[in-house]
């Protein structure tokens, strides 16, 4: 329920009728969006296709809500934007603009029954495994020269020698299975089916690793358990092997005693080094990082974004990384959203962005950044504040603190406008260039 359709004569407070008026309604809403979150459906119901077959996630239109008793708040309000194949694209914006909403929507992470997405999709093209028509994964054999299956002897589990078809294998030890393309609309997926997705295909790196990693189990236990959850036919000794080649990967020097170490012994950046390792793990198609080095010291910052630049180039997927740091988003991204007040503002690729800030706010947080010959005096402040999220203005949500407003700022918000093929800006400002 919106808290201005009841609230008109614009007073400061709710009274107790109008709050339980508002948590009559939401409660209605939510119980609706629950039930379609826990509904049994055919797998058809959530596949889709991608609009640019070179994109591997593309959100479009996404409406995230929190229904409280105050009204209804709209982290996210509308956001679209797409992740090619094999790039890192940057969110920016300030604290509270929505970007670990938008990132736990593509998880489906959002707390219910008040945090819902009411609107939108976020289709994913995701690499799974193949199931034959009992719901078994179908391996891959190794055939000889005539194409047939080559047997081999194993033992069973009373050590007995069984000859079975031998199955290939990676260069890890890993069994292999067949696997198929397929584009799934998170939005619309049950939240069971979630499980397919998350850790196996999306993985998150969060801001605090001490939160995320469970106290009680030891470093290899928990990566251990990503391998035999998420990889089939994984084997306790396989999953080991497996967790130890991560833990040198993102490059921890003694991978063993780590292994069989507990959180709290690890300094941060260490902690970080095994998220990092434990998101790597299934080899996931996309990886989010929300602010992974916001609580390191500089110097681990700078160590776990070079970790992050190599391993770019050595997973076959893409980086989703959020931040409010400008010199993060400069060093790593090649694409950049802009956020603010649950929109997107501002999009490009990370050149186009510094070289040429289109939108007011855009230009204000490239100035706000301290530099080098920086005086305290001269570090430029956005003044003013993010329009109450209850209660959105219609027009542009940067009005009140723009200082190159024109009269068409008091009417609709603005649209996307085109500046070149990769960046858009949302203000009237360059509407009219766009016209000519
Ligand atoms: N459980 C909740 N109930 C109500 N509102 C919420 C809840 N969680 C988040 N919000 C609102 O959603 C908005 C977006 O929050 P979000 O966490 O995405 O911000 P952010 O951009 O990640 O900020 P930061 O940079 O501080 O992490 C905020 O205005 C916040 O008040
Ligand atoms: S639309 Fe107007 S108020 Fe909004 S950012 Fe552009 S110039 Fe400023
Ligand atoms: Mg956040």
């Amino acid at each position: 329920m919106e808290k201005d359709s009841i609230n008109k004569n614009e007073k400061h407070y709710l009274t107790g009728r109008e709050v339980r008026e508002i948590a009559k309604q939401n409660s209605k809403k939510m119980r609706e969006l629950e039930k379609r979150k826990m509904r049994k459906c055919k797998e058809e119901e959530f596949l889709s296709t991608m609009k640019d077959p070179s994109n591997i996630l593309e959100i479009e239109n996404l409406h995230t809500y929190f229904f409280t008793d105050q009204g209804v708040v709209k982290a996210v309000n509308g956001v679209s934007f797409s992740i090619p194949l094999n790039s890192t694209i940057g969110v920016v914006g300030e604290s509270g603009c929505g970007k670990s909403i938008t990132a736990m929507s593509v998880m489906r992470l959002i707390q219910g029954p008040s945090g819902q997405i009411v609107d939108g999709s976020i289709r994913f093209r995701a690499n799974d495994f193949k199931k034959d028509s009992q719901g078994k994964y179908i391996p891959i054999y190794e055939k000889d020269e005539n194409g047939n299956i080559i047997k081999e002897t194993i033992k069973d589990k009373k050590n007995n020698d069984v000859i079975v078809d031998k199955i290939k294998r990676d260069s890890k030890g890993f069994p292999l299975y067949e696997r198929e393309e397929k584009v799934y609309d998170i939005v619309n997926m049950p939240i069971k089916e979630m499980y397919r997705v998350r850790g196996r295909q999306i993985a998150m790196v969060f801001q605090e690793p001490m939160t995320s990693l469970n106290p009680v189990f030891t470093v290899g236990n928990q990566l251990d358990e990503v391998s035999l959850l998420h990889i089939p036919g994984a084997t306790k000794e396989l999953a080991k092997k497996r967790t130890i080649q991560m833990l040198e990967m993102v490059g921890i020097a003694s991978p063993e005693r780590i292994y069989d170490s507990f959180p709290h012994e690890l300094s941060g950046g260490m902690r970080q080094r095994v998220m990092i390792a434990m998101a790597l793990a299934a080899e996931p198609r996309l990886i989010i990082a929300d602010e992974p080095t916001t609580a390191l010291d500089v110097t681990i910052q700078a160590q776990i974004l070079d970790l992050f630049n190599e391993l770019k180039s050595r997973i076959n997927g893409s980086i989703l990384l959020i931040t409010h740091d400008l010199g993060v988003i400069a060093e790593m991204a090649d694409y950049v959203i802009v956020m603010y007040a649950g929109r997107v503002i501002e999009q490009g690729t990370a050149l186009e962005i510094y070289n040429n800030p289109c939108h007011p706010y855009t230009i204000g947080l490239q100035k706000s950044k301290p530099t080098m010959d920086s005086s305290k005096d001269d570090l430029y402040n956005i003044k003013g504040n993010v329009p109450n999220p209850i209660n959105m203005p219609n027009y542009c949500y940067f009005k009140e603190r723009c200082d190159k407003c024109i009269n068409r700022c008091s009417g609709d918000y603005p649209n996307m406008v085109k500046i070149s093929e990769t960046h858009y800006v949302a203000c009237h400002l360059y509407e009219e260039k766009e016209n000519e």
